[in-house]
């Protein structure tokens, strides 16, 4: 604490810890609350009103902003649980539909629920005509990002008399349409960009192999979809799917704390995540693959990497929370190697680069003395471009696996009963009061 203000090293007793003002002599007890795993919290909330002292957190390292009981991550384990479950165990054995269901809803189906929530979310795939128009107003190469989140923004405009955030059935609706139709918007996004005709979604077709219909058909000849292509992508949407409270689902927390149409809440999520120090990693690692080229550049990028007079990063390296392996990282790469020799593309050069990259930097002080590991996207983009999904596309699919996310994080916030807006302070650096000088006698 500052100079004025201090606090004992050891607890009061196992629920509080003691605070103290030398300047006032103001003592008072902050609680220590226990989760059900993971480091406990102070809880500062009488911060202010019993000592007039606001905390300083900025970029919120150290700040639990709400509980939940969605996802849980152990950076130092790499460990990332879904309502507790491993996310390896689900990145085998289960699929996107049954994790998105398990998030959302907080245990795994019986296979009758599984069969009814798909069946609702495949019933709720088409986008009104007037949507699909909107993206005439875009240029052909328009980000998709910007035309995903306009178009999700614009959603909210469609479903905002029939929305009551309070009302459990509403809310229901709203997860499935938004879950069911990010994978069309993101489709007529892309046939958009190619200047190709949209193709409506199938209800015949499972999620990802109906993303993949929309994204390769044509209407002039027959798509077979790849089932080790969908497959691929299911897995990648599991590892994808929320990831507690990153940037984009604290953004998304935030806006709807205010009561805001969720669906404009969703948008700004995907406009938080297309970041590059977030989702728009994924692209950002391709570029930079393909920048340094060849292995015998890798120590002139790693160099710059290091310096810290450069604005290059190695991308899809580092974490906020991960000081270990991204458990994410490490199946993908796995899945990387099968993907690749499935679809006879064991030859990537890409891959091969990626490779050396991370058992370069893995071996170098800068990158161990700072737990700099690969995180997710360092290896996704290679299974995306191998199934053919351009490079400004990649941060679209994380948002279409992050929505279900997004829609489980906001349906805790908004039927918690003690839901408040979200609304951090600041330490105030600017001018002291001053008296307004009119324009005539202003010197500069
Ligand atoms: N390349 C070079 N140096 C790095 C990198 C990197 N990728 N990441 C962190 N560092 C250095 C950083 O310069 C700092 O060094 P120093 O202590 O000497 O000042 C130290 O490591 C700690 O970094 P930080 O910026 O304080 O860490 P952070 O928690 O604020 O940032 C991060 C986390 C993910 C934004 C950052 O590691 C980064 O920019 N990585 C590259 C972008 C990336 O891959 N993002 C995807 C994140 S995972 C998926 C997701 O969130 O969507």
């Amino acid at each position: 604490m500052s100079a004025t203000t201090s606090v004992s090293n050891e607890p009061m007793n196992s629920s509080s810890f003691e605070l103290r003002n030398p300047a006032t002599g103001v003592t008072s007890e902050l609680p220590v609350r226990s989760g059900t795993i993971g480091p406990q919290v102070l809880d500062i909330a009488h911060l202010a009103r019993d000592q007039g002292v606001f905390t300083f957190d900025p970029g919120y390292s150290v700040t639990a902003s709400c509980d939940s009981k969605i996802t849980y991550i152990d950076g130092d384990a790499g460990v990332l649980l879904y309502r507790g479950y491993p996310v390896d165990q689900l990145a085998e054995k289960s699929s996107f539909m049954e994790v998105a269901y398990l998030l959302i809803l907080g245990e795994l189906p019986t296979a009758p629920q599984l069969q009814a929530f798909s069946d609702s979310i495949t019933r709720h795939t088409m986008i009104n005509e007037s949507l699909l128009r909107f993206f005439n107003g875009f240029y052909h190469n328009a980000h998709p990002m910007a035309m995903v989140s306009a178009v999700v923004a614009s959603m909210s405009a469609f479903y905002h008399d029939s929305m009551d955030i309070y009302n459990p059935r509403h809310r229901e609706i709203f997860s499935h349409r938004i879950i069911a139709k990010l994978p069309t918007i993101a489709a007529a996004a892309h046939k958009h960009a190619l200047g190709q005709p949209f193709i409506y979604p199938r209800n015949d077709l499972n999620y990802c192999s109906n993303l993949l219909n929309m994204f390769f058909a044509v209407p002039c000849e027959s798509y077979e979809i790849n089932p080790v292509a969908a497959k691929a992508l299911d897995l990648l949407f599991v590892l994808h799917a929320d990831h507690e409270q990153n940037a984009s689902t604290s953004t998304v927390r935030l806006a709807g704390s205010t009561g805001a149409n969720p669906y404009a809440a969703i948008s700004a999520g995907v406009a938080a995540l297309w970041g590059p120090a977030h989702g728009g990693a994924n692209e950002a690692v391709l570029a930079m693959l393909e920048q340094i080229g060849t292995v015998e550049n890798i120590p002139k990028y790693l160099a710059m990497a290091k310096d810290k007079s450069s604005h290059f990063r190695l991308m899809g390296f580092g974490h906020r929370v991960y000081k270990n392996f991204d458990p994410r990282a490490k199946i993908i790469r796995e899945t990387c190697h099968e993907v690749l020799a499935k679809l006879g593309r064991q030859d990537s050069p890409l891959f091969e680069l990626a490779l050396r990259l991370e058992e370069i930097a893995l071996k170098d002080e800068y990158f161990v003395s700072r737990k700099l590991y690969p995180n997710v996207d360092f290896y996704s983009g290679i299974i995306y471009s191998a199934l053919g999904i351009p490079r400004s596309m990649f941060t679209v699919m994380f948002a279409i696996a992050r929505t279900v996310g997004w829609v489980a994080h906001w349906l805790e916030m908004i039927s918690d009963p003690a839901m408040r807006i979200g609304r951090p302070r600041q330490l105030y650096t600017g001018p002291q009061q001053r008296n307004y000088v009119p324009i005539a006698l202003r010197k500069r």
